[in-house]
């Protein structure tokens, strides 16, 4: 079966998809992007990952490619045409093609939009063994909030990580803090059974699944705390875990080579993750 990607107002085979040189977000990374989950061939939590964008685009002064309603039909077109059931759809807006330049193109230029998807399988319930991650120190520029296509230092973050045998990156501010993941939000549930994750702000990003998570947690009438946290506290933690589009809730059981508590998943992100996978499947938004 052939495998489409959506180019500029295109659907083309996968494998041909291309975009121009002077792309001003292959040359600059001055773009943007999304990554929504699909479950049995539903969006997961598709509004608020389109307002995000919207966030995205406007913090950059980069205006829509195309209208949101017709956003949403190149999504669900492009799942119809690569039968996507399970796994994520990546789209990204650059500023568009224009001659090599640091400012904004003088003269008007069109955003560009590229469309992906990607296969996986079903999600699980169960979390499986947990996972390990690596601190690294976090040296990215002061606007994480806005999700940009520059990604480099979570790159070489992530590649370090998997270097050293982890699976996820957690990135240490000069505070020794653990503002987030290389690609994921971080928690930590504590001694008193709180469950704590940093505060958003330009530090992190606010993630979708971070947010849903905080409405289940209310509904579940779980403690949930805004703060943030060291790297030192973490490695005392009960239980730690990550959050994003396309892992879920995956517990944490090993960070910098030692084991959170027992080094067993724990009952917190075990039931989180029931929860959230519960929330995905039913395709409605948490109120
Ligand atoms: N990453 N923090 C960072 C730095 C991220 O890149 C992501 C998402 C998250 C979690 O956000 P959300 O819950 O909205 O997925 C947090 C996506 C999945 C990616 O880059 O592939």
């Amino acid at each position: 079966m052939a495998r489409y990607a959506y180019v500029n107002g295109r659907y083309v085979d996968h494998r041909e998809a291309s975009v121009h040189i002077e792309d001003r977000g292959y040359q600059l990374a001055d773009g943007v992007y999304e990554v929504v989950g699909v479950r049995d061939g539903r969006l997961i939590d598709e509004a608020p990952h389109i307002d995000r964008l919207d966030r995205s685009l406007r913090e950059l002064r980069i205006s829509w490619p195309v209208s949101r309603a017709a956003l949403a039909f190149i999504m669900r077109e492009l799942m119809r045409r690569n039968r996507l059931r399970d796994g994520l759809i990546y789209m990204q807006v650059t500023r568009g093609v224009a001659r090599r330049d640091h400012a904004f193109p003088t003269v008007p230029v069109k955003p560009a939009l590229v469309l992906t998807t990607k296969n996986s399988k079903r999600a699980e319930a169960d979390p499986g063994p947990g996972i390990a991650v690596k601190s690294q120190p976090d040296i990215r520029w002061e606007r994480c909030d806005i999700k940009t296509v520059a990604l480099l230092p979570n790159v070489l973050a992530k590649q370090a990580a998997r270097e050293s045998g982890a699976y996820e990156a957690w990135l240490v501010d000069t505070d020794g803090c653990v503002t987030e993941g290389a690609s994921t939000n971080a928690w930590i549930v504590t001694q008193d059974g709180e469950l704590v994750t940093r505060q958003t702000d330009n530090g992190i990003l606010a993630g979708i699944t971070r947010h849903t998570l905080k409405l289940l947690c209310n509904a579940l009438q779980l403690k949930f705390v805004e703060r943030p946290f060291s790297l030192a506290e973490a490695k005392k933690a009960r239980e730690a875990f990550i959050t994003s589009a396309t892992s879920f809730v995956t517990p944490v059981v090993k960070i910098d080579g030692q084991t959170v508590a027992d080094g067993k998943v724990g009952p917190t992100a075990r039931r989180l993750r029931e929860e959230y996978v519960r929330f995905a499947a039913a395709g409605e938004a948490v109120t």
